[in-house]
């Protein structure tokens, strides 16, 4: 079975974790500080705080921002839930908005719609690689967290993803751009938001005893992140060669990445669908043919909740389907999903 993802793994990796094994310190330590040093670099912000995931990178954003009970934050339905934790774990409340067709991220409309005296934030995801209208949004005035759990290495008119809010987010989960098992990152222009995600990263040597956690990330997973990072160019061009191999099929609508846009993908994600057939009926018979496509989010958070229709969300989230890809694919995997692609366009 061709799996939906498998790490680009290679000998710096496994060296780069020996070195910190050997040196006898694996917590925080000098390989997050320089991961963080990097991260400013490569996103053209301030300051980084590397953090032990991308939940607790928002959770952290959120509490900086002191969005707590009462409050409401607006996110997508078609997303990863971690949103709706991090927003819950917090005490405040999730407003879904719509997604627009092009990007398929937040709809400046109706994300406009949903604003109230209460919402205290905006969590905006450039989902699957490809950035969306995140510059409209930040224009309505409220604080806006961007999450490139998915869009590392994705720009805006030449700017970095991650570049644009008050404070931003990346996870380095095993199956993200840059996959490090777990961890994440907090990024921001503001000292002092940047000292009161320091400060709440970790609970121990304080002066006072007010609520903080655990977030911190260990060296050996910095290590990992430093490692993928290095390798990002290879693994944007990797995916970019498997992304015009699988276009070659005619019958099926490629979606994402968008190609000649100003908001240029990383290239994470491919998404399709079919034009009569629904993601269900593709996704299983690619199952069948010996792959695993997936829908590109596991369920739209709305359905669960029982929240207001989301129609554009639902739309996409019943057609789309997400079809593997990953840097370590061979020729041989490629080429046969090519072949199931044809499979599946003909039926
Ligand atoms: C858009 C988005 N935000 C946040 C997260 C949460 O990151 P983590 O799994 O590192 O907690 C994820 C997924 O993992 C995600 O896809």
């Amino acid at each position: 079975m061709i799996p939906h993802y498998r790490p680009a793994f290679g000998q710096e990796e496994i060296d780069a974790v020996s070195a910190v094994i050997r040196s006898g310190y694996i917590a925080l330590g000098e390989k997050v500080r320089f991961l963080e040093q990097i991260l400013t670099e490569k996103i053209d912000r301030r300051y980084a705080c590397a953090v032990s995931s991308g939940t607790a990178a928002l959770i952290l954003a959120l509490k900086a921002l002191q969005v707590g009970s009462g409050a409401e934050v607006i996110i997508p339905s078609y997303t990863c839930a971690a949103l709706w934790h991090a927003v819950t774990a917090v005490g405040a409340t999730a407003i879904f908005a719509d997604i627009e067709t092009e990007t398929f991220n937040l709809e400046p409309q109706s994300v406009k719609s949903k604003i109230t005296p209460r919402t205290k934030a905006i969590i905006f995801p450039h989902m699957f690689g490809q950035p969306g209208y995140i510059k409209d949004i930040i224009a309505y005035g409220i604080p806006v967290i961007e999450d490139i759990a998915q869009a590392y290495g994705a720009t805006l008119d030449q700017l970095p993803a991650g570049h644009f809010g008050i404070i931003s987010v990346i996870s380095f989960y095993a199956t993200k751009v840059i996959g490090a098992g777990e961890g994440g990152a907090v990024l921001t222009d503001s000292a002092q938001l940047f000292e009161t995600l320091r400060d709440q990263r970790e609970y121990d040597e304080k002066d006072d005893l007010s609520l903080r956690q655990n977030a911190k990330m260990t060296d050996l997973c910095a290590a990992i992140a430093i490692e993928q990072i290095r390798k990002f160019s290879s693994f944007f061009a990797r995916r970019a060669e498997l992304i015009q191999h699988y276009k070659k099929i005619s019958g099926i609508e490629f979606q994402l990445p968008l190609t000649n846009s100003p908001l240029k993908s990383n290239n994470y994600r491919c998404i399709a669908i079919h034009p009569q057939k629904s993601a269900a009926e593709c996704i299983s018979l690619a199952e069948t043919a010996g792959a695993r496509f997936r829908h590109p989010v596991y369920r739209p958070l709305h359905i669960y909740t029982q929240s207001e229709r989301l129609p554009l969300t639902e739309k996409a989230w019943a057609k789309q389907f997400s079809i593997p890809l990953f840097p370590a694919m061979t020729d041989a995997e490629g080429d046969r999903v090519v072949k199931i692609l044809e499979r599946i366009s003909e039926k």
